[in-house]
């Protein structure tokens, strides 16, 4: 019942934030006009539903009692908050990107500041309700579901702007986490379409440790996970843009890394040669090859296991009983 209440709310609210982009001078000239300046052409804009809030306090939350929408669900949506018994707009001169399920319903939306701002967030995004659930969705997944069976392959990205800029190149079997841990709900639905996640994230950006931590879920999941890392200071959205569609998807091919051995081989560098440290990570690694424990994935654990003690320079029938005493 409030779930419904709150599609519709979404739908409405959508409907407002594309005519605001589209229709008005202050779309056009602040808000449109960014994100050509940027590189997305209208068809991208609008197969995304792209919108814009004005600047303004409170047009969205006037239209929408005009239209005698629920206060209590209007709150709860996080379009609007109360201030002094007033309704006001949560989201104010940002551009819109509208989150949808898998059945293509707006369960949120994502709100960006135009330009640079040090003063407020870049991102302000729907709180969780009913309907949005941030650790069981991942942003494009509806968009991408088909290509990522087509293409027995699911890329991940951290933002809004790489799956879209993306999409726009034409690779379509995009994702975006938005920055944060994969859970092991969002690993389940990439797992319902393919068995193949390749994760591109810049190479210093906090999301490539935030991946590492949710290997041993992946590994669990019965995932094969590879890692692309995009060069310093660039993102895909940036980076696809600089180089090109076909050059981008040549990079991806081309410095696409196993991710156990990536991680085996950062862990290996960090402990250099101090003894103890190497025996810490000779252990950790056994705890996530334990991992792969399905009995499909016997060959591949065993094949993990021969390149994990080459690496090591270690008995691989060694580390074998110490992968089974994880177990
Ligand atoms: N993010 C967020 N809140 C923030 C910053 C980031 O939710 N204050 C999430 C968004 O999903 C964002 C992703 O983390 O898309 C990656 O963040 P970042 O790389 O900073 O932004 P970009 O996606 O690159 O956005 P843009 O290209 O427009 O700068
Ligand atoms: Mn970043
Ligand atoms: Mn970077
Ligand atoms: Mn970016
Ligand atoms: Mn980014």
């Amino acid at each position: 019942q409030v779930a419904d209440s709150l599609y519709i709310i979404n739908n409405f609210a959508q409907q407002f934030f594309v005519e605001k982009l589209f229709e008005t001078e202050e779309g056009k000239n602040i808000a449109l006009s960014y994100l050509h300046e940027r590189g997305f052409n209208n068809g991208i804009i609008e197969k995304f539903g792209i919108g814009y809030s004005p600047d303004i306090r409170d047009a969205f939350s006037k239209l929408a009692i005009k239209h005698q929408y629920n206060s209590e669900l209007l709150l709860r949506s996080g379009l609007v908050r109360s201030y002094n018994d007033e309704l006001q707009d949560n989201y104010r001169g940002r551009i819109i990107f509208p989150i949808h399920n898998n059945s293509g319903k707006i369960i949120g939306f994502g709100a960006r500041i135009i330009g640079k701002n040090d003063k407020a967030p870049k991102y302000i995004n729907s709180p969780e309700n009913e309907i949005y659930v941030k650790s069981k969705i991942l942003y494009g997944s509806y968009f991408a579901r088909h290509s990522i069976d087509k293409n027995n392959e699911c890329l991940l990205v951290e933002g809004y702007t790489d799956v879209v800029s993306l999409v726009q190149a034409g690779v379509e079997n995009v994702v975006a986490s938005g920055g944060t841990s994969l859970t092991v709900e969002q690993l389940r639905l990439i797992k319902k379409y393919t068995d193949n996640l390749t994760i591109i994230y810049d190479g210093d950006s906090a999301g490539v440790k935030a991946a590492l931590r949710g290997l041993d879920m992946a590994l669990e999941e019965s995932l094969n996970v590879r890692l692309v890392l995009i060069p310093d200071n660039e993102d895909p959205d940036s980076y696809v843009k600089k180089i090109g569609a076909s050059a981008f998807q040549q990079f991806v091919a081309e410095n696409k890394k196993d991710f156990i051995l990536f991680q085996l081989e950062i862990m290996l560098k960090d402990a250099g040669s101090d003894i103890s440290r190497k025996n810490e990570v000779v252990n950790r690694i056994a705890d996530s090859l334990s991992k792969i424990s399905k009995a499909e994935d016997f060959t591949k654990q065993q094949e993990y296991i021969k390149q994990c003690a080459a690496l090591l320079k270690i008995d691989e029938a060694g580390l074998t009983t110490l992968v089974n005493k994880y177990k």
